[in-house]
């Protein structure tokens, strides 16, 4: 409630960049202390769930989406509001700056934003030597992407730069391959390129794990929401042939059709780049219920897109979703929706006749995959 009415008027009269990096600086300045974030996650924290995905274990099933913390220099401050899982990242093999600003745009009317951010970062090894030191209490992805100066003939070597420098600190690695932001990333989607990535990837995973006398690393793959459904059905099989551990569905959107509310001259304005929130919910779930169909609910999928309360994250997970993810929604209503989609989740699941959330993943995947 003092996000909704005090904090975010505040915060919505800055530069939407701005604000993020104030937020983000703010919250790691401020529970730098542990018996500070230890009282924080008291109030926040939600574990009645007992989730195990992909060989961790989960307390609740609500995660933070790749791209909000990008190094990894505010996870364990926000794991404290009671998050599941942290994914950190996209970070890329070197640092590189990104986009020229502004490059962040917020379309409140349609709760929604646009970005085009272009994987601003400080480089793997910042992030691996900052996490070293800061590991958040709780599951921690680190997503990794190719860096921009690197051609997209050459990106194996480039994503496998980056997996050297974080898998030892990652309880999960996502594979980022459809950011609209990197010109021609999203071509690694197709069918030899996933498959040689992907299996380049998971043959350095398997030899260090063998190394280090330990179990490979949980790789994930996170896709678009602009493939139709052919695109859907190749990444499926080459997620299956290469062993893969999950999907996370989805990324941001370059589409501009489910903008209801905000007037046109505005979204031109914006130019280009990737669509999240509201605008983008039916789509994504419309992707996590294909996955879940078309793995026959064997694969685990992460869903995202456009999840704002409770009643949206149990739409991912009845279209298949074992676990969600959110961030424009963190930005619209603060630290509270965290505890808030917890606590919404278990009454809607005493209420639903499922034992557990486990139970309920993809029972209306067939419903949801046709909307
Ligand atoms: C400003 C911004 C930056 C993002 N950066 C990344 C990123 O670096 N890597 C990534 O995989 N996804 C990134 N995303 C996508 C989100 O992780 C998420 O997939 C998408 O926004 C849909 O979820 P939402 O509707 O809850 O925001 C970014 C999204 C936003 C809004």
């Amino acid at each position: 409630m003092l996000y909704r009415s005090v904090l975010r008027p505040l915060l919505f009269r800055l530069p939407p960049e701005t604000a993020h990096e104030m937020v983000l600086h703010a919250l790691a300045v401020a529970l730098k202390d542990g018996s500070l974030r230890q009282l924080i996650a008291r109030r926040y924290h939600r574990s009645a769930f007992g989730l195990r995905c992909f060989g961790l274990s989960f307390a609740n099933p609500v995660g933070l989406a790749a791209g909000f913390d990008k190094n990894g220099t505010g996870a364990q401050a926000l794991a404290a509001f009671g998050f599941g899982f942290i994914e950190v990242g996209t970070v890329t093999h070197t640092a590189q700056p990104g986009n020229p600003r502004p490059r962040l745009f917020r379309l409140p009317l349609d709760r929604a934003l646009i970005n085009r951010a272009g994987f601003n970062n400080d480089g793997a090894a910042a992030l691996a030597s900052h996490l070293k030191t800061h590991r958040p209490d709780c599951v921690l992805g680190i997503n990794i992407g190719k860096s921009r100066a690197v051609e997209i003939e050459d990106a194996i070597p480039d994503y496998l730069a980056s997996f050297d420098l974080v898998y030892e600190l990652a309880d999960y690695i996502a594979v980022n391959v459809s950011s609209p932001n990197t010109p021609h990333l999203r071509e690694l989607q197709q069918a030899d390129r996933l498959g040689a990535l992907l299996g380049a990837l998971q043959e350095r995973n398997r030899e260090l794990a063998a190394r280090e006398g330990r179990a490979p690393v949980p790789l994930l793959v996170k896709i678009s929401p602009d493939l139709n459904i052919g695109e859907v059905e190749m990444i499926v099989g080459v997620a299956e042939r290469t062993d893969i551990s999950g999907i996370i569905a989805t990324n941001t959107t370059t589409s501009r059709g489910e903008l209801r509310h905000t007037p046109r001259s505005n979204v031109t304005a914006c130019g280009e780049g990737g669509l999240s929130g509201v605008p983008l919910r039916a789509r994504s779930t419309e992707v996590v219920a294909a996955l879940y169909r078309l793995t026959g609910g064997k694969l685990p999928i992460i869903g995202v897109g456009g999840i704002f309360n409770a009643a949206d994250a149990w739409e991912k997970i009845t279209a298949g979703a074992s676990l969600v993810q959110l961030y424009t929604g963190f930005v619209y209503q603060g630290v509270e929706i965290v505890r808030d989609i917890n606590d919404g989740l278990m009454k809607i699941l005493d209420q639903s006749g499922f034992r557990s959330l486990t139970e309920a993943v993809g029972s209306r995947a067939r419903e949801l995959a046709a909307a």
